[in-house]
């Protein structure tokens, strides 16, 4: 059995403004990659190559980014959904290019350290109507949840003031066309969207069989921008360095650190993992572990760890450590050396200052 792939990458992302006013959630780069290539490559590891892309608003950025698909070993075919009306409404625009296919969803925005093979072989070789993953996690109540009884998931609840059990949705789910039919009855929630949950239990009403596949290894959903920041330090966990920039003799560099092509470092520290983008120029400054500065980032007489910096912004004079931050692309942050001190901020809508 081949399955298709739909690959969702419309969406809103209201949580990650004001970053997702001018591009796209998925390609906000995690260790200078767009979080969007990480999940096209555990489709294709897995197995499919035909894959479905769902885009939104940010559809050009998205097709520029991802091509026609030859770089990734896949095929992309690119489906326009008019609004962003909820993961079946998005399974329900996709319906000519996933005929009589069986399918596998990926959320563009969720990373995978085990991939999705495993949910893949469990689906192809169980003959179910649907297979989902799942994952423990500390506080359900902000995702869908499911109840599983011998090894079949019994009931599915979205984001559910009391939850009946710990295992959440991870954002991977194997179809058979069955789908279709019951998402074709489908109601909107009390949100307005069109739940892939409710679809799901739909199948379960009629007597069809849903697998649940448990994850191994973290997964992270990059919906907000903690969680960007989180991402940052799982994939940074694993880094393999690379380095074609140079660093000065008055520099130290410790750990696994990448180091973009044409890179400076000068008189600074650089302590790993950390991934230095190309053409940045870092002086009489600190980089600490599980921070990602972009291409053609300029950070001087400053202090940062933990963070991720999006490429051509510049960060010079800080007086305190930054920690935990997400800096979009372009952004200008500036300590003042003359009195009187004072903060002077240019902010963009729905932006956060935590001082
Ligand atoms: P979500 O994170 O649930 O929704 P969102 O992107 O609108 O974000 P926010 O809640 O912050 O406004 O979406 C999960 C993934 O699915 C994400 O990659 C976007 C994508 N998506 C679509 O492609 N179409 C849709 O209709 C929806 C709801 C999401």
């Amino acid at each position: 059995m081949k399955l298709k792939g739909l690959l969702l990458a419309g969406g809103t992302g209201s949580r990650l403004r004001p970053l997702t006013y001018t591009g796209a959630k998925q390609l906000i780069p995690i260790a200078n990659r767009p979080i969007l290539h990480y999940a096209v490559e555990a489709m294709v590891q897995a197995g499919i190559t035909e894959i479905g892309v769902i885009i939104g608003d940010s559809g050009p950025a998205i097709r520029q980014s991802l091509g026609p698909g030859d770089t990734f070993g896949c095929h992309f075919t690119y489906i326009a959904q008019d609004a962003p009306l909820g993961l079946a409404h998005a399974v329900k625009t996709a319906r000519d290019f996933l005929a009589e296919d069986p399918f596998l969803m990926f959320l563009g925005d969720n990373l995978l350290r085990s991939g999705l093979k495993p949910l893949v072989d469990r689906f192809v070789s169980g003959g179910y109507a649907a297979s989902i993953l799942l994952t423990r996690v500390a506080d359900p109540r902000q995702f869908g949840v499911a109840v599983v009884e011998k090894g079949r998931v019994t009931r599915l609840v979205e984001k559910p003031a009391e939850p009946p059990s710990p295992f959440a949705l991870v954002g991977a789910y194997c179809f058979q066309p069955a789908i279709h039919t019951v998402i074709a009855n489908l109601k909107p929630s009390w949100r307005g969207e069109y739940e892939i949950t409710d679809a799901i239990q739909a199948l379960i009403d009629t007597e069809h069989v849903v697998d649940a596949t448990f994850v191994e290894g973290w997964w992270k959903d990059t919906g907000r921008p903690e969680d960007v920041i989180e991402a940052n330090r799982l994939i940074l966990e694993d880094l393999i360095p690379v380095q074609h920039g140079t660093w000065d003799e008055a520099s130290e560099v410790v750990g696994r650190v990448s180091i973009g092509d044409n890179a400076r470092i000068e008189h600074s520290s650089l302590r790993g993992p950390v991934v230095v983008g190309a053409d940045a120029h870092i002086r009489n400054s600190y980089i600490g572990p599980y921070t990602t500065i972009g291409d053609g980032v300029w950070i001087e007489d400053t202090e940062i760890e933990n963070s991720v910096v999006l490429p051509d912004s510049q960060i010079r004079r800080v007086a305190e450590r930054i920690d935990q931050s997400l800096i979009g692309r372009g952004v200008r942050v500036q300590g003042q050396m003359q009195r009187p001190k004072a903060m002077r901020l240019v902010l963009g809508d729905h932006s956060r200052v935590d001082l």
